[in-house]
């Protein structure tokens, strides 16, 4: 395998091209930038190829009708999903989250069941959980992190039992960069024949991901975290889990025949993709997965890793940063999250970006976290192939600012 030139690719990502002042770019876990190939990508479907999908015979239709199914078919090669018809284009991986909350999990509950999610799960995997159990009277578990921001299996065998309807689990946390071993996960609920919903929405973009691999049952992610537009993720589900699920949306597309008092539904994936599709969004995750995949999801894997073993030396160098989550290696994808000794995060975040550098503050959407770590917020780092040892010297030079304007040293 070739040699990957990481530095050039930098090229390819106008907002990091053009950046005068440079942009220091240390946010891609809420959203990664665009290289110019996706951008194009929409540019060209909307100016030449657009027309309704699954809804005319004419011929910009019909391409219009080919073009996003193209799309699901590599997509669908992209995670090795088995048959094409197990990916479902959603507006996100909340959204898919919340189908597979209401349309799977909803039906299935009974009272005193469980659902299981970790404490480290983003609140799109936690919040439509919560509901749903409270809807049918049954119970939200949760396994426990330990305190270098691991999952705790440890007791595993004792947590799921014949009550547990379904696990939720990241496969990349959004705060500690912890990358859950989903395979392990997967095989302490097959002795209980529990469904597994695995969050790849950090993960999907960074490493090779494969349905099959992972056995797991469901799987969501959103575009927007893997070099593709906003507005589109998707959902994969094994063809006997997604038969099992009600759609969330109902309306145009999705049904097989509509009477008065009661209609039926299309086969999977329509029935799930309700209204006109967002062919632009399919088609620029489609480019994006492409772009992906000719770099190479291993040589992406090992760049972040690289890049994230410099971040946590460097900033663990600074006797006032406190790092959460493990250590580097491969349990950890490159997402750093840190508090500065006596000064809250925003403030860091404030004056990095002034100095062009871009972090996220807050609690990340992960109050239940927070809890765990005993913090209300953390500053943030966040890395893609696309970033460089400068910038992570500039969120050193950021850490060094910030602790003398706030008078800590
Ligand atoms: N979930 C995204 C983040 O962690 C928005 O920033």
């Amino acid at each position: 395998m070739a040699a990957v030139d990481f530095e050039a690719l930098r090229d390819d990502f106008p907002n990091l091209a053009d950046g005068q002042p440079p942009l220091h770019y240390l946010d891609s876990a809420a959203s990664t930038q665009k290289p110019a190939c996706v951008i194009e990508s929409i540019r060209h479907c909307y100016a030449h190829e657009y027309g309704p999908v699954h809804r005319g015979l004419y011929p910009l239709a019909e391409n219009a009708s080919e073009n996003y199914e193209a799309a699901r078919r590599t997509l669908a090669r992209f995670i090795n999903a088995g048959t094409t018809d197990q990916v479902v284009f959603t507006r996100s991986a909340t959204e898919a989250i919340n189908l597979v909350a209401s349309g799977w999990a909803a039906t299935h509950l009974q009272s005193g069941d469980e659902i299981w999610v970790s404490q480290m799960e983003h609140h799109s995997n936690f919040l439509p959980w919560q509901r749903v159990c409270n809807q049918r009277d049954a119970r939200l578990r949760i396994i426990p992190v330990d305190d270098r921001g691991r999952l705790d299996l440890e007791n595993a065998p004792e947590l799921f039992g014949p009550r547990s309807r379904l696990i939720a689990i990241s496969q990349m946390s959004n705060v500690l960069g912890t990358i859950n071993p989903v395979r392990e996960v997967v095989e302490h609920a097959r002795r209980h024949d529990i469904p597994v919903l695995v969050d790849a929405a950090q993960s999907v973009g960074h490493m090779p991901v494969d349905v099959q691999e992972l056995d797991c049952d469901f799987l969501v992610a959103s575009a927007h975290k893997m070099c593709g537009p906003t507005g589109i993720g998707f959902l994969y589900g094994t063809s006997a889990r997604l038969r099992e699920t009600e759609p969330l949306l109902l309306g145009g597309g999705m049904v097989d025949e509509v009477g008065i008092d009661h209609s039926s539904w299309a086969e999977i994936p329509a029935r799930f993709e309700a209204g006109s599709p967002n062919l632009a969004g399919a088609v620029g995750l489609a480019t994006a997965v492409d772009y992906l995949s000719t770099i190479g999801l291993k040589a992406i894997e090992q760049r972040v890793r690289d890049l994230t073993d410099y971040a946590y030396q460097t900033l663990e160098a600074f006797d006032e940063v406190l790092l959460y989550g493990p250590e580097t290696g491969n349990e950890r994808g490159g997402i750093l999250s840190f508090n500065i000794e006596g000064i809250h995060p925003h403030d860091v975040a404030q004056v990095a970006g002034e100095q062009g550098v871009a972090i996220r503050a807050g609690h990340h959407c992960c109050q239940p976290l927070m809890q765990r770590l005993g913090v209300s917020s953390t500053a943030r780092a966040s890395l893609n192939f696309y970033n460089n040892e400068q910038d992570i010297s500039a969120l050193a030079d950021v850490i060094n600012e910030t602790v003398k304007l706030f008078g800590k040293r």
